[in-house]
């Protein structure tokens, strides 16, 4: 009864209160994962509430159709109609959509609620950590309203010290996956949207002056300067933080500014830079007052030069794959350290150095384990296809979503294109848009290379074969230019494989970002047969025959690691909600195609000659 009460007095909180009670914005904690944090992951019950009766409606005055209209027009008091303690259950971390028959195609309002012991540390600060939410999420504890937060692939952390109180607490969250024009991504996507706490959940306690943000990267410029900052939230300026890099024999220490900044600059002896033959992680430490936060990161550059990307100095050919957040067996939103070993163990298997983790923000022990395992990453801001460029709104979205990803995964020495969005339609509108994205990016962090997927500009030559031109005018604003192109499978033959020319008219790195065909694993047949696997390989055959053609071509991700879950694949006996374009099935199934790629990796291909 007592969660009843408090689930019903939350809701009519927000009911009634709503447009009252100003929730605090949400922070993200940058390396949370080192914290020491209590974990809230687990069972969580659960009510659907398609016709968000729990929330106060747009105008926040109370109708027939919120629960205050409701508790005023019932006889007798309240009426009740919903119980927590009674109603069924979901896993947390974990999307919606896989875990009840009832809530596959779910898109709407759900909540969530637990209780949970917590007994406060004096002089401490609480945050209860969301890894990720999809899409929009409020969070109340004790019916206090303490944060909203939108975007579906971004943590964010909430200020919970007010609301908490010693022994048994209650928190409820509430998430919707409601699809919107005017969001990011917007109404249409090739993946499956699945709802919920589709990652960890958690509290984290800090003193109150806390280190909530730090970025140290090498320096472009001279190879040996290590420069970077650390933010510290509630100390006064002049505060003193040192860094120690042990391996190195660096120990600095610095005072935090007005704004709460200390700034660092060392050129250590002996640095050991990181890449994938030598992923040399060191460990960190910051301390300021009685707060230390632990990390390992590396240190190197990327660079481009013409048609070339450089790390540390040397010309690089990505051998990559795009990867989705897709649980491999279970399916679902990929969240586990299971998850991320399986998905790159098998980019390991493919003899690949790098990824596309497509088309959003993936969990962050996917970029952990890049940097571990020493496999290149490009991150990409879910700006997928035709969203709304004209909408101020819009990109307030986009640009919260790609100041998120760049604040969580800054140190993390993996990732080297910050990608701004996938197959964009050419237009005005949609350039500048973008324009200001990579802008963003940049002021953000000017230490890796922005890109974006972009679509291909096919003209004919004078012998009529095709000629793909890559001049999209927002190539211009980019440093690296990804090209996604199906040609034998959505479009052309594999003739046109063998006599489509491409030009590279703006002399940049190019990356072959997306190219493949479906094909259901263990579906055999000649090799004009589509979804089959001898189709699939002959396709990627072809495919690596052309590139062979392009010399200013410098990676290449094939679409796609592994099969995923997406409402747009409805062949039956052959997708059933599959995009079977995976060169492994969702069920570890390697298709022939995975050799063909795989040994073209092990011939070594080279990137472009020095330009
Ligand atoms: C598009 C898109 C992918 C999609 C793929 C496909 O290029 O970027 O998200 O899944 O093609 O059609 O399979």
């Amino acid at each position: 009864m007592e969660m009843l009460k408090s689930f019903l007095v939350s809701l009519t909180a927000l009911a009634v209160f709503a447009p009252v009670l100003h929730a605090q914005q949400s922070t993200i904690l940058v390396d949370a994962d080192h914290r020491v944090t209590t974990s809230l992951d687990g069972d969580w019950h659960y009510i659907a509430d398609p016709y968000q009766n729990g929330t106060a409606p747009d105008n926040g005055q109370p109708s027939r159709n919120s629960f205050a209209a409701d508790r005023h027009f019932q006889l007798g008091g309240p009426l009740v109609e919903y119980d927590f303690s009674k109603s069924p259950t979901l896993k947390v971390p974990g999307d919606w959509n896989t875990q009840d028959p009832k809530l596959y195609y779910y898109e709407g309002l759900l909540w969530y609620e637990r209780e949970f012991e917590y007994h406060a540390q004096p002089s401490h600060k609480v945050f209860l950590h969301v890894g990720a939410a999809n899409y929009a999420a409020s969070v109340f504890v004790n019916d206090k309203h303490i944060c909203n937060h939108e975007g579906g692939f971004t943590p964010f952390d909430c200020d919970a010290t007010s609301a908490l109180k010693d022994g048994t607490n209650s928190v409820v969250i509430s998430v919707e996956n409601i699809r919107k024009a005017e969001r990011v991504p917007t109404l249409k996507t090739d993946w499956w949207n699945y709802g919920g706490l589709t990652r960890d959940v958690s509290l984290i306690e800090v003193p109150e002056a806390f280190i909530d943000d730090y970025g140290l990267s090498l320096d472009r410029s001279d190879g040996k300067t290590i420069s970077g900052y650390v933010h510290v939230d509630g100390a006064s300026s002049g505060v003193s933080v040192t860094l120690d890099i042990p391996e190195l024999k660096v120990t600095k220490t610095a005072q935090i500014d007005a704004a709460g900044k200390a700034s660092f600059s060392f050129q250590p002896q002996g640095l050991e830079r990181w890449s994938p033959d030598h992923p040399k992680l060191y460990k960190i430490e910051i301390k300021t007052g009685s707060d230390t936060l632990h990390d390992d990161i590396g240190f190197r550059i990327v660079e481009v030069h013409g048609d070339q990307i450089l790390l540390n100095g040397k010309p690089i050919f990505l051998r990559g794959v795009c990867v989705h957040a897709e649980a491999p067996y279970r399916t679902g939103r990929a969240y586990s350290e299971k998850d991320v070993e399986t998905l790159l163990g098998w980019v390991h298997d493919l003899d690949g150095n790098f990824v596309r983790l497509a088309h959003y923000p993936h969990d962050e022990r996917m970029t952990r384990l890049a940097d571990k395992m020493g496999i290149l990453v490009w991150s990409e801001n879910p700006v997928y296809w035709g969203i709304q460029w004209d909408n101020p709104t819009t990109f307030e979205f986009a640009k919260q979503q790609l100041d998120d990803e760049i604040r969580r995964d800054r140190n993390k020495a993996s990732i080297i294109l910050w990608s701004m969005a996938n197959e964009t339609p050419i237009g005005d509108a949609r350039t500048e848009f973008i324009h200001k994205l990579a802008e963003e990016a940049r002021t953000q962090d000017p230490t890796r290379l922005i890109t974006a997927a972009l679509l291909p500009h096919i003209t004919k030559n004078p012998n009529g074969s095709e000629a793909i031109i890559l001049d999209d005018p927002l190539g211009k604003y980019l440093d690296v230019i990804g090209l996604n192109e199906y040609i034998g499978w959505y479009s052309g033959t594999f003739d046109d494989l063998r006599t489509t020319t491409w030009q590279d008219p703006l002399d940049k790195p190019v990356i072959a970002s997306e190219f493949g065909a479906g094909a259901k694993a263990g579906l055999h047949g000649t090799d004009g047969q589509k979804f089959t696997e001898e189709f699939q390989a002959r396709l990627f055959t072809g495919q690596l025959e052309m590139f062979k053609k392009m010399p200013f071509l410098t990676g290449m991700t094939p679409w796609v690691l592994m099969d995923f879950r997406s409402p747009v694949r409805k062949l039956p006996g052959i997708q059933d909600d599959f995009n079977r374009k995976g060169l492994i099935s969702d069920q570890g199934q390697k298709k022939a195609a995975f050799d063909v790629v795989r040994d073209y990796y092990k011939s070594n291909p080279q990137p472009p000659a020095n330009p």
